[in-house]
């Protein structure tokens, strides 16, 4: 199986399958407990049907949208996840050039293994840094000021990683950052000799955002579990998130958030935008999914605040769907991250394209020529 043979989503998941120690791409694949939720983020789709207009006039249309103040070509953004060094050599250096070829925002995690300073030099595009508050309040500080002086254009201020959710795969095959050789998961790695190569004769593996007041995910291995449940700041509040708002100063989001209570509280300590999430379901197994979310949230705060829907997307009908339902625009994580992990930066140019073509396709045949005419007229819910 080949790059070229990838015609959507699931056929770069299958690539990924392929050529990924299978420890990691259970990593990317996995999520929490049963992964009840992270299939309901998906199957929440296919709950609602499109209702097309014809004869529109649709050989011009405008598929862009702006969001946290910049404009985005699609109304998609690469969601922010960590350790992408793993997953390719490339990593993060491929999903922003990606990114800044097609004209979108992305994230870079706390546990990136690039670092702030050479994401803000590499691309122009928006891009935004996905904050994860550790009991090390010198850590938090850093990042915040870190990112001031490499001009990021957002913070993401990650709320649904209290604690981390029960990551069953990863508790299998002993998943950690930086991965382990252990005596049963080496074959998995030797049997994929490319990844093997790459990971061991390229670059090191860092965690450069962290490793400036941390070891552990970086000199000492830790689970990604493990980590949340000993670093994280369990007490972190709507004070704390204030706080922080305040103290970058810049576009800000929360990225968890899944309440209309919530949502509303995040009008209130002025916040630009909520990512309606549950992690891609890696966190507590049995949250409801973000599209199913929307409709109440978007009753309760549209227009108030951007919402983002992040999770589950597979297609470019998601996208259309989010936005009919009232999202801003939508996100993902995994809708990037097998092409990454298969083809590096090449095929995670070609999904955003496959995503490209499937949105402006859909549109089209929506008969819609930009992004704030798909509205809740435009669905029906089965
Ligand atoms: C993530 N996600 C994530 N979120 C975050 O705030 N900080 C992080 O470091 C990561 N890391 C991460 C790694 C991997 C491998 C995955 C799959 C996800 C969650 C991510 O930002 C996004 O919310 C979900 O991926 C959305 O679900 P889909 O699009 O993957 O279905
Ligand atoms: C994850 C963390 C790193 O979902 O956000 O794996």
């Amino acid at each position: 199986m080949r790059l070229t043979d990838c015609h959507n989503i699931a056929d770069f998941r299958e690539l990924a399958r392929r050529r990924l120690p299978w420890p990691v791409f259970d990593y990317i694949d996995g999520a929490a407990d049963d992964e009840l939720t992270k299939a309901r983020n998906t199957a929440a789709f296919n709950d609602v049907d499109l209702v097309p207009d014809v004869l529109a006039g649709v050989e011009q249309i405008d598929t862009s949208v702006t969001v946290l103040g910049r404009k985005s070509a699609l109304p998609l953004i690469l969601s922010p996840t960590a350790l992408q060094r793993v997953f390719h050599w490339q990593g993060e250096r491929a999903v922003a050039r990606a990114a800044e070829k097609a004209g979108l925002w992305f994230g870079i995690s706390s546990l990136a293994t690039v670092s702030i300073e050479e994401i803000g030099a590499l691309v122009s595009t928006p891009k935004m840094f996905q904050l994860y508050v550790h009991k090390d309040k010198g850590l938090n500080a850093s990042m915040i000021q870190r990112c001031q002086a490499a001009k990021f254009d957002a913070i993401a201020l990650t709320v649904d990683t209290i604690v981390s959710g029960k990551r069953e795969r990863c508790a299998r095959s002993g998943f950690t950052s930086p991965p382990r050789f252990t005596p049963s998961s080496a074959l998995s790695y030797a049997l994929k000799p490319r990844w093997a190569l790459d990971y061991v004769f390229r670059e090191k593996f860092a965690l450069p955002n962290l490793d400036t007041h941390v070891d552990q995910g970086t000199g000492e291995a830790v689970s990604i579990a493990g980590y949340f449940n000993t670093m994280l700041d369990q007490s972190m509040t709507w004070q704390t998130a204030a706080q922080i708002r305040e103290q970058w100063g810049g576009a800000f989001a929360l990225k968890g958030v899944m309440s209309v209570a919530d949502a509303r509280r995040a009008v209130e300590i002025g916040a630009d935008a909520i990512m309606v999430s549950n992690h891609g379901g890696r966190q507590l197994d049995g949250s409801r999914a973000p599209f199913d979310a929307l409709p109440e949230i978007v009753d309760a705060v549209g227009g108030e605040i951007e919402i983002i829907c992040d999770g589950g997307v597979r297609r470019g009908t998601h996208v259309l769907k989010a936005l009919a339902s009232g999202a801003t625009c939508a996100s993902g994580g995994r809708l990037y991250l097998y092409a990454l992990a298969a083809a590096g930066q090449p095929g995670v140019e070609r999904a955003i394209a496959l995503l490209r073509d499937e949105i402006e396709r859909g549109m089209k045949l929506m008969g819609v020529t930009g992004t704030s005419q798909l509205t809740p007229e435009r669905l029906r819910r089965r």
